[in-house]
Parts: C-alpha cells; structure tokens; sequence
C-alpha cells in the first residue's frame, strides 16, 4: 500500500491536465474536446483497449493487471462542466465564456487519468480496471445512459467505485459512510386552479394565492409531523408563480420543487402525501389542483463490502484518523448512484480544503488534492484486486 508520497510526480503532470481541463469546459454531452484530450492520454499511457462514443462522449477503458487471473472493478470520473460565468480569478480560468468547471469535475478526470497512469506503467493486481469517464452528470443521466448501453456487462464490471471533492473538508481527508450517502432527487408541479376576479372582491373569487400559501404550509408539516424526526425529508417550494397585477386575483398559481429521501418508503410517501395534502387543501376552498411528480436520481447506496474497501485503501493512504467512515449523508444527489444500483460498490468524498463551494463561480478544483485522489484509486484497486 503507498502513501501520498509515491504520488508526488505525478502530482505535477496531473496539474497541468486539471488546468487545460479547466481553461476548457464543456457541457453535459457535449465534451468532445474533454473525450479526446481522455482517450489521447490514456492511449499514450500504453492502454489499448479504449472504448469511445459510449452515451456520445463516454469513454471506458480496460487495463489488465500483471497478477493473473480475477474480476473487473469500474472507477467513474465525470468530464462535464456547468453553464456558470468563472469568477475565480485564477490564471487558468474558462476560456469559454460562460462555462464553468464549478464543481470539480476537471479534478475527478485528472485523477483518475493519473491512476490510469501509475496502473498502467505497474500493473501490480490481478483481474482487470475499467476506467469509466462519463458525461453529462449534471443533469442530464450521463452516468444511467452509460448502464443502459451496457457498460457493466460488456466490460464485466463486478463493483463500481465513484469519488467527489467536498469544500469544507481539509485535502488529505476522506468521508464515507455505509448506505445511502447522498439522497434521491424527485421534483414536482402544482397548479392550483380556482376563480380569478378583481381582488377588492374577494368573497367573489376563489383565490388560488391564498390556497397555495397554504399547500406550502401544509407540505412542511409532511416533514415535521409526519415524517420520523431521525429520517431526512426535504420538500422545497421554489418556484411561485401568481398573477402581475396589484389588483388582480389569478385564476390559478403554479409552483413547484424539489424532494430529496434517502430511503425508498420515504419517497413513496413523499409521492403520494405532496398529491393528498395539495388537493385536500384545495378542495376544502373549493379550489382544484393539477399535480405532476417526476422521478429522478435513486439514492446514491453505498454497499458493506465496498465501502469496507473503500475505508482500507483511503485509510492506508492517510491514516485511519483522516477517513470519517461515519460521514453524514448528503441531501444532494449523483448519477453515480445509477452505476451504483447495476453493481455493488461505493462512493467516497475527498477533501477539497477551504475552497468555495461547488457551483459557485468563485469555485476551483484544489490541486493539492489530486495525488490523494490518484493514491485513493491506486490503493483501492491494489486493495481489491491484491495479486
Ligand atoms: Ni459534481
């Protein structure tokens, strides 16, 4: 097992291909130049099954150990940016105006091409690595496009291993916990329709705004009242939109927002509970409500022996005292958790030092972190697939 140390070359190449990833962002599907700066690379690293075009711009690629014999672990790097003006300052800032990497993940391909790297050049483990590098993990099911062309099983993927930066956590710390790690995403829309009019009669309308108002109250007290106090449930009402009058009562208002569970029961209740209590309230004002749920990302679910990996490699590479295995889930989401549902695996969280947060324009990647990223990914598969 290494330590950081045996990192630190590599720590210098890894830096430069973080600051040309990051000068040149590229959105969901859309990172050709992102694919071919990935497959160039690894194919200079002597790596010769390199399989493109996998959902458009997907890249997977397959390196065999020198050990004999064993299964195929996946590593997942996302490639894609967001649509978000920099505002960092840095001298390698987006060259594409409006695009931003604002959320690490020109770090997650550096890393995993400098794992691609060192396990290429030594490969001191049995079996087989795929390198999966996926588009469009903001947003747009990259990571669930990638399974549904059947990347697991036409590489034999047995466990799937992702990894994301977290501002806030020093570099050279790691968080992982046992189950779900980060929460399902779900959104919804409700139009409230009652009976618009002038709004100086009231007693003649059947006024959607205040009915609305208290569908938000009513979808809080889901949460409060109705929900286990040691389970997280999250409803947010984000958007609402009435009339543009001062002297006007619309006819309807329409709203809408966002949920995030970490267990399915949860989810179900939230499904079928946001519907109840919108169309109860509304129906007791005489009102009626137009309702639409969508389903999105499950929950991203770490598995025991996965995570148990996870914790070792992470651990011989810091110090047990630098891995919180007992890291508080997120209620963001992840595509990875896609990956995560077709096999068993993890997902871990690396410090990214005091950084500003992910999606803010002020964000950058923290190159200090990469060689314990690239050491993670080492240390894993040489802890999985020990020769
Ligand atoms: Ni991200």
């Amino acid at each position: 097992m290494h330590s950081v140390d045996t990192f630190r070359d590599l720590q210098r190449e890894a830096t430069e291909w973080r600051r040309y990833l990051h000068e040149n962002p590229e959105l969901d599907y859309r990172v050709h130049n992102t694919a071919k700066f990935v497959t160039e690379k690894l194919a200079s690293f002597g790596i010769n099954r390199i399989e493109t075009g996998i959902a458009e711009t997907g890249i997977v690629a397959l390196i065999q150990g020198e050990g004999g014999e064993g299964p195929t672990i996946g590593l997942r790097a996302d490639m894609d940016a967001l649509p978000i003006l920099e505002a960092s300052g840095k001298p390698w800032s987006s060259k594409i105006t409006g695009n931003m990497h604002a959320c690490g993940h020109d770090g997650h391909t550096a890393m995993l091409l400098g794992a691609a790297k060192y396990l290429a050049n030594t490969r001191n483990f049995k079996g087989s690595v795929a390198l999966i590098f996926q588009p469009a993990e903001e947003g747009a099911l990259g990571g669930l496009r990638m399974v549904q062309e059947g990347i697991m099983d036409r590489f034999s993927i047995s466990q799937v291993f992702g990894m994301h930066n977290s501002p806030g956590m020093e570099v050279g710390n790691f968080g992982i916990c046992d189950g779900p790690i980060m929460a399902a995403l779900d959104d919804f829309d409700i139009i409230v329709k009652g009976k618009g009019g002038h709004a100086a009669s009231p007693h003649r309308t059947i006024d959607p705004v205040v009915i609305a108002a208290q569908i938000i109250l009513g979808l809080q007290t889901l949460v409060s009242r109705n929900t286990n106090p040691l389970e997280a449930l999250v409803i947010s009402v984000t958007k609402f939109n009435a009339a543009q009058a001062y002297n006007v009562i619309p006819d309807h208002v329409e709203m809408a927002g966002t949920v995030r569970t970490l267990v399915p029961d949860l989810r179900d209740f939230a499904e079928r509970q946001i519907l109840a209590a919108a169309h109860g309230i509304a129906r007791a004002f005489g009102a009626d409500v137009e309702f639409k749920y969508r389903r999105h990302d499950p929950v991203t679910f770490n598995h025991t022996e996965g995570t148990n990996l996870a914790i070792k490699a992470a651990g011989n590479l810091v110090g047990a005292a630098s891995v919180d295995d007992k890291f508080k889930p997120r209620m963001g989401s992840e595509d990875f958790a896609y990956m995560l549902e077709a096999r068993p695996g993890a997902f871990i969280f690396l410090g990214n030092g005091s950084t500003a947060n992910l999606h803010n324009p002020a964000y950058d990647f923290n190159d200090e972190a990469l060689p314990y990223g690239i050491g993670y990914w080492v240390n894993l598969v040489e802890t999985t697939l020990a020769a």
